[in-house]
């Protein structure tokens, strides 16, 4: 038997895994069909001449493709941030400031196989993240040797980490900070004075800022800051990257088409480090990514249909489980008291598949910043999402009025 590293098997299962742990110990009722909300994996169509890009670019399939993607692709990556941030012209060099990564996943996971975790007294082994969180950044952490530290993100924090919690000592030993804005689950995005605030910390500290803006482009009614927007205040880019993807701005996960922007310097080593093994995106889908990034128009139809899920959901939810309208992303984080209680009931009488909020967790006390909570991704047809809601509100709160029940998800409808 070889030796395994032990630190594999310290991770927590990821949320999916745990949710289906769960749910196994239930039976959902067999009369109507299950709606599975649990997932956040965007179900609009990417643009359909995406498709028609990868035919006739099919000639580049047989060409290895850069690690560091095409100077055409990153080009249009740079001209979105500068369109999308208002950032002055020539503040990024496309060649220097953006790096093509294949999703966001893979960038965020390596970027700590950058840094050195200083085991010694007073050394920096600690990364910072938010809690609940996506889960890749606390194995990222792990993996590479660091020391995960949660720091909560709740109600009472407007759902972002509490700045107030960054501390000298704790700054001192921090190697990285990971935010996400607008976060994943609770849609919260981060102003200008919090990322002001955020990024002068990361510079006085010498700590490596991965502003996880994946969500950027999915928002209710006012475009989220950018953390490049206010380095663009004084210029300077030193010691910060941002992450932006394709997988919801442009509903093609399956595309695994992303990049990294901002320090040139910590980019060229992130790139020498890639070049050795790191997921490239194919060329035919490099050209694809790049017509999708200079696209404005099936964004915009995007964020329209998700504002209509929202306009549904305040219908059915207003005055409920503390229900909000998120800034971004496409993601409900209701209060219902208990989560995995109401997951499991949520599953057992009416079919309905959502995650509790602990399960996105990393921190003490069974992820208590998300225990009260629940994450419904908003991914499906609006009459999905409305017999979903129907189905939530009948279970958790009893009784919809003259609601019919079960409709739309009734089996062989
Ligand atoms: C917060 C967050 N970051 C990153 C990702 C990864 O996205 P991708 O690798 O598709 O770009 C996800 C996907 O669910 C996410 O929710």
């Amino acid at each position: 038997m070889p030796f395994f590293r032990p630190t594999l098997d310290q991770l927590s299962a990821f949320p999916f895994a745990r949710l289906r742990r769960l749910l196994a110990e239930v039976a959902p009722p067999s009369a109507i069909a299950p709606l599975d909300l649990s997932i956040g994996e965007p179900r609009h169509k990417p643009p359909p001449w995406v498709a028609d890009i990868l035919e006739a670019e099919r000639g580049l399939w047989n060409r290895y493709p850069p690690p560091d993607g095409t100077p055409s692709l990153r080009r249009a990556c740079a001209a979105w941030l500068e369109r999308r941030y208002r950032l002055p012209q020539g503040m990024l060099d496309p060649d220097a400031n953006v790096l093509p990564l294949a999703g966001t996943k893979e960038g965020l996971f390596l970027l700590p196989q950058l840094l050195e975790a200083r085991a010694a007294d007073g050394g920096r082994r600690l990364v910072l993240m938010p809690d609940p969180l996506y889960a890749v950044y606390y194995a990222a952490a792990v993996l590479h040797g660091f020391v995960p530290h949660p720091l909560p993100a709740t109600r009472a924090s407007g759902f972002l980490p509490d700045l107030a919690a960054l501390t000298p000592e704790l700054l001192g030993r921090t190697a990285l900070i990971f935010l996400c804005s607008p976060a994943n689950p609770q849609g919260a995005a981060a102003d200008r004075g919090y990322l002001r605030r955020l990024i002068a910390l990361c510079r006085e500290w010498d700590v490596l800022l991965a502003v996880d803006e994946c969500y950027a482009d999915i928002y209710d009614r006012t475009p989220p800051t950018g953390a490049l927007e206010v380095a663009a205040e004084d210029g300077e880019l030193s010691g910060l990257l941002v992450f932006h993807s394709l997988s919801k701005r442009s509903s093609a996960p399956g595309l695994r088409s992303a990049f990294v922007a901002g320090d040139a310097e910590v980019l060229r080593r992130f790139l020498h480090l890639r070049s050795y093994a790191a997921a490239v995106q194919p060329l035919p889908i490099a050209r694809a990514a790049e017509a999708l990034w200079r696209d404005a128009e099936h964004v915009a139809e995007n964020r329209r249909r998700y504002r209509r899920k929202l306009d549904l959901a305040e219908r059915r939810l207003r005055g409920r489980f503390g229900f909000y309208r998120p800034e971004g992303g496409f993601f409900l984080w209701l209060d219902v008291g208990d989560g995995i209680a109401a997951a499991r009931r949520l599953w057992q009488e009416a079919a309905l598949k959502v995650l509790p909020g602990s399960f996105l967790c990393a921190g003490k006390n069974g992820g208590e910043a998300g225990r009260r909570y629940i994450r419904l991704a908003l991914v499906h047809e609006e009459e999905v999402v409305e017999e979903a809601l129907l189905r939530l509100v009948r279970v958790l709160d009893g009784g919809v009025g003259a609601e019919p029940p079960y409709g739309v998800g009734r089996k062989g409808l």
